[in-house]
């Protein structure tokens, strides 16, 4: 508090006398101004900005993921792969998801042997020239004209009944039964072909790296600033002025509850102040190169606390999200991770407000395979990227009747990768206790 004070008092003198004016109304009300927290936050994120700065995917990476595709597609006797612009054709072909859908298809396919096409509206075709796609030596381009069907416009060029195509789960509906209904063999994606994005290259987990310890940097720089009596509003508009003037606030979420609100764990409601005893969480991230972070802390602010029952179900989740990191290896199920995080929570007697999966695949999509959740057996590869986030929602109403004070949510989320015997954090390091995100 004293030394929020003391800077406040600082910059009322370096600004002078219109900052006096402005700041009359706020003595009534003690909250900060999303400028004084942001001015406050900054210098200690400022000398993480130059982590942010990693190289981008190349060329010859986007090659190695056709030629894995391909080779993929042989294996399962399919003839094409056939994408949309989508967080896939984005990974495969460096085709923007920015380029924006319409009723008229353009398509990206690989064929098994290797080789790049696209089916596209031959009114569009310089445009869609314009994008930077990224495929080896040759490129057909099948154009359809609008007095005819795209479909059979792909029939004519490659296809007879027996030609099999796999439509990419982010294709629209209509494609795919677009291409059924031309007579070609639809197949949806494979498992094997949806993991081929789970597992993360160097360049891929450097970036995820830069970007989710940048997101939980700037938790760190805002937890000594905030008090109480600060907006959910005011902390999210600091935030995302703090990730603007990094350069990465192009993807900005932030998801800001206080007290009892984060007993639903997306929240909902808005136009809170945080009171005494009330936890913090916020559950944030961006974007870097395309790719996502998703980061939750649970905070409070510089000396305030909260009830004893609160900070012992702080510790617990803490305990489930260490032992998650313990179970994150390869070769072991999605599921069993889900449950060895889960056993902990109902040890601690809080089995039924864990109400969530475990985490979920992190990487051009917030949330992509694999889902590490109770219903999903699949088994874990090194490298893949998924979040770690177990968490504990009582509402006023299920406090009451379980004998505690009040409602409260309490989340911790750190982005992982996958190694031979346990998990590594891309945030370098999980949260140490509510006033040490
Ligand atoms: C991928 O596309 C982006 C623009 O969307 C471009 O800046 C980048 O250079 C492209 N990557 C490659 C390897 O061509
Ligand atoms: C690969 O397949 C495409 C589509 O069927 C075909 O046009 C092309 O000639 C093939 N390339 C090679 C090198 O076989
Ligand atoms: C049908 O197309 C597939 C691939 O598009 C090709 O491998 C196959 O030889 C074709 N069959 C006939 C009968 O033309
Ligand atoms: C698809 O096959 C069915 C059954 O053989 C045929 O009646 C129909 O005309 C075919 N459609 C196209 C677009 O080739
Ligand atoms: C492209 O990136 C990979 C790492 O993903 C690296 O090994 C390779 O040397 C790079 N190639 C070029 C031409 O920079």
């Amino acid at each position: 508090m004293t030394v929020i004070g003391l800077s406040f008092l600082a910059v009322l003198i370096l600004t002078g006398g219109l900052t006096v004016l402005l700041s009359i109304p706020r003595d009534r009300n003690p909250t900060f101004s999303v400028e004084e927290l942001h001015a406050c936050a900054w210098p200690s994120l400022e000398s993480t900005i130059p982590s942010l700065d990693v190289p981008p995917i190349n060329k010859s990476e986007f090659l190695t993921r056709q030629a894995n595709l391909a080779a993929a597609l042989k294996n399962e006797g399919v003839d094409f792969y056939i994408t949309e612009p989508s967080p896939s054709s984005l990974y495969y072909f460096n085709i923007s998801t920015s380029y924006s859908l319409s009723e008229r298809p353009f398509l990206a396919i690989l064929s098994s042997n290797g080789s790049f096409s696209y089916l596209a509206p031959k009114f569009e075709l310089s445009r869609i020239a314009g994008l930077e796609m990224v495929y080896g030596e040759k490129l057909v381009i099948i154009e359809w004209k609008e007095e005819e069907s795209p479909y059979a416009a792909l029939k004519r060029e490659f296809g007879n009944e027996t030609t099999k195509l796999m439509v990419d789960e982010h294709a629209r509906f209509f494609i795919a039964s677009g291409l059924q209904a031309a007579n070609f063999t639809v197949l949806p994606v494979s498992p094997a072909i949806a993991s081929i994005r789970t597992v993360k290259s160097h360049a891929e987990i450097n970036i995820l790296g830069a970007i989710n310890y940048f997101t939980v940097s700037v938790v760190r720089s805002l937890q000594p600033c905030i008090r109480v009596g600060v907006t959910q509003e005011t902390l999210f508009d600091a935030a995302h002025s703090l990730f603007n003037r990094a350069g990465v606030g192009l993807g900005f979420w932030a998801i800001v509850l206080f007290g009892e609100q984060a007993a639903n764990p997306h929240g909902g409601s808005r136009g809170k102040t945080l009171g005494d005893g009330e936890f913090v969480l916020i559950d944030i991230g961006s974007t870097l190169q395309g790719y996502g972070s998703d980061v939750t802390r649970t905070i409070l602010p510089l000396g305030v606390t909260v009830s004893d029952e609160l900070l012992d179900a702080w510790h617990l989740v803490q305990k489930a999200q260490r032992t998650a990191i313990w179970n994150t290896a390869e070769g072991n199920r999605c599921s069993e991770v889900d449950a060895a995080s889960r056993k902990v929570i109902s040890d601690g007697d809080y089995g039924p407000y864990f109400t969530h999966r475990l985490g979920h695949g992190l990487g051009l999509e917030m949330h992509e395979h694999p889902y590490l959740n109770g219903a999903n057996d699949e088994v874990l590869k090194a490298g893949a990227v998924v979040t770690n986030e177990p968490g504990i929602y009582v509402t006023d109403a299920q406090a009451k009747s379980k004998g505690l004070s009040r409602g409260f949510g309490i989340r911790l989320e750190d982005p992982v990768v996958v190694g031979k015997d346990r998990a590594f954090v891309l945030t370098r390091v999980t949260a140490l206790s509510p006033w040490r995100p």
